[in-house]
Parts: C-alpha cells; sequence; structure tokens
C-alpha cells in the first residue's frame, strides 16, 4: 500500500493509519494529565517499549505483575494512540503513559499539571537502521525500499513522527523547568541500573539497590525478548512479521556501523549537523 493509504497527517506529520485516528488525537490534545503522571516521550525507535517495561517497576517499587499480565501497549498506553481510550480508566496510579508527539503538540495540561516528563533520545544512525528493520516487519508501514533510499526518506522526515532533528530540538526547549529529565538510550544500555537509579530520583521514588538490580534484570534485553507481554509476539503476524524481523532486534550500540557504507556515514552526518548547527545544545554523543 502507499503511503497515503497507510499514513494520516497530523499538523505536518506523518502518523499510520492503524494505531491512529483522527479521534484518538484529539484525545490526546485534550488529555487532561494528572499531577502524578509520567510520561516518556520517545522518538520511534529509541527506547519507547522499553519505557513501558521500566516505568511501572519503577512507580510500583519492583511488583512484577504488570509486566507478566498485561500487553505493553495496554500496561503504558500511547498517549495518541486509540488504545489509550479503552484503558486510561483501568491504569494504576501514579499512571505511565508513553508518546511519539514532539512537545508543541503536547495536550495544554501538560503546563497546567505537575506531570513529569522523560525524553529518551538515541543516536540517529541507530534509530534509523532499527526503523529500516521496523519497516521491513510492520504491515501496517510502507515498504521502505533499499537501505540508501530508506536513508533519504528518513532524512526527509518522511518518516512517522516526522523528522528526527525537529522531534530533538521540540523536546530541548521546554517550559517544563525540573519536570522533564533527559536520558539517552546509550546511557541505558551502558549502565542500565544507573539509568534506573537516575530516574527513580527523579520521579521521587527511593528504591534499595537490590530493588533497582531487580528491575534491570527484568528490563534486559534478554528478558523483555522473552516476555511475550512485552515482545509482540501477541500480535498477528499480518500486522508485524517476525520472520522478517524483530521487534526486539539487536539493543545494542553501533549497529549502524554494520550498514552504513562511509559516503552514507557522510551524508547522514552531515545532514543532521546542519540541521542542528544554530541550536544552543550539544548531542550527548559524537554522530561518528
Ligand atoms: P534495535 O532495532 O536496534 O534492536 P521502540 O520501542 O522505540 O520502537 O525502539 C525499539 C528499539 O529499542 C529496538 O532497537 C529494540 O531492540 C530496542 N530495545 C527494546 N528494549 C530494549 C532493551 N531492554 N535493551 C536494549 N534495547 C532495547
Amino acid at each position: 500500500m502507499s503511503s497515503e493509504e497507510l499514513y494520516l497527517l497530523y499538523h505536518g506529520l506523518l502518523v499510520p493509519k492503524e494505531t491512529h485516528s483522527l479521534e484518538s488525537l484529539k484525545f490526546a490534545q485534550d488529555f487532561t494529565f494528572k499531577d502524578d503522571d509520567v510520561v516518556a516521550v520517545v522518538y520511534p525507535k529509541s527506547g519507547t517499549v522499553w519505557m513501558q517495561e521500566i516505568l511501572p517497576l519503577l512507580l510500583n517499587g519492583g511488583d512484577l505483575t504488570p509486566i507478566h499480565t498485561i500487553p505493553n501497549w495496554d500496561r503504558v498506553p500511547w498517549l495518541e494512540e486509540k488504545r489509550i481510550e479503552l484503558v486510561v480508566d483501568k491504569l494504576a496510579s501514579p499512571r505511565a503513559m508513553v508518546s511519539h508527539l514532539p512537545y508543541q503538540l503536547m495536550p495544554p495540561s501538560i503546563h497546567t499539571s505537575k506531570a513529569k516528563v522523560i525524553y529518551v533520545m538515541r543516536n540517529p544512525k541507530d534509530v534509523m537502521v532499527s526503523s529500516y528493520f521496523f519497516h521491513q516487519m510492520a504491515g501496517f508501514l510502507p515498504d521502505p525500499g533499499t537501505f540508501d533510499e530508506f536513508m533519504n526518506t528518513f532524512l526527509e522526515g518522511k518518516v512517522l513522527f516526522g523528522k528526527w532533528t525537529d522531534h530533538v530540538k521540540s523536546w530541548k526547549q521546554t517550559e517544563l523547568g525540573d519536570r522533564i529529565m533527559h536520558m539517552t538510550y546509550e546511557e541505558m544500555v551502558q549502565d542500565l541500573p544507573a539509568a534506573l537509579k537516575r530516574m527513580s530520583d527523579f520521579l521521587g521514588r527511593d528504591l534499595r539497590e537490590e530493588t533497582i538490580q531487580k528491575i534491570a534484570e527484568h528490563c534486559s534485553f534478554k528478558t523483555m525478548k522473552d516476555n511475550s507481554m512485552s515482545n509482540f509476539s501477541l500480535v498477528p503476524k499480518m500486522y508485524l512479521d517476525h520472520d522478517k524481523s524483530q521487534f526486539l532486534r539487536k539493543g545494542v550500540i553501533g549497529d549502524w556501523k554494520n550498514h552504513f557504507s562511509p559516503e552514507q556515514r557522510a551524508r547522514f552526518t552531515s545532514v543532521i549537523q546542519k540541521e542542528l548547527e544554530n541550536e544552543s545544545f550539544t548531542l550527548p554523543w559524537s554522530l561518528d
């Protein structure tokens, strides 16, 4: 199917029709955050599903029941997706959600409530590789074409939720003060217990070292890959075909080095650097 058939256009952003509707986007726009809500905002393929595992455990002190009994999409729903309307009233308090929305499309209640935001960012080269394989397995997304063609599509922002640089820029300059914390996928891969401790402190949870270690074990790539509530094995093949690629595919830093040619590496870096050159922030990692 063509992009036109598979995507809705929402404020200039492409969003998949399979999981989103004009009603669900309106629901997100009108959403009333509660003061103790937590939302992880993640550009697609940067660790969203990982945060759906982590947040309930940090918020409930390590009780494994939600991650063993509720599929990730209902456990920590996407603010803008169709499912949220069906499950929002059943969410345990404090509620945890995820979102792919850029800052300017968040509902106004993000400003009037005391809800907290964790923004997770990942090296865009690895995001692009992850996204390329995801497009191969996801029946509700357009065929990515060749790797080189998809690189152009990605750099032009003709992918779900738009350009990576626009997303990152929007969330770097917010008026949320100490209600937002920035996290990187790489920090989580390198030292998950330390990243969990930083997040739990931000969320005002005073978790013991052994609880942090237990959460880290249950949120490891390997454990999540075996958890049917988190690995999307419950989703019919026509939507996600695990014979083509796994959702929990590699879970590493730097897989782009296995896929980019020297020319692609230079092109990609130059486009991203140019789009960020006038920004006042620096990226937490070298693009190379
Ligand atoms: P790869 O395709 O590089 O393996 P999202 O949930 O935003 O779609 O992001 C998916 C990416 O996060 C995939 O990257 C997936 O493997 C990775 N991921 C999910 N859980 C992870 C974990 N526990 N540890 C490391 N990476 C994880």
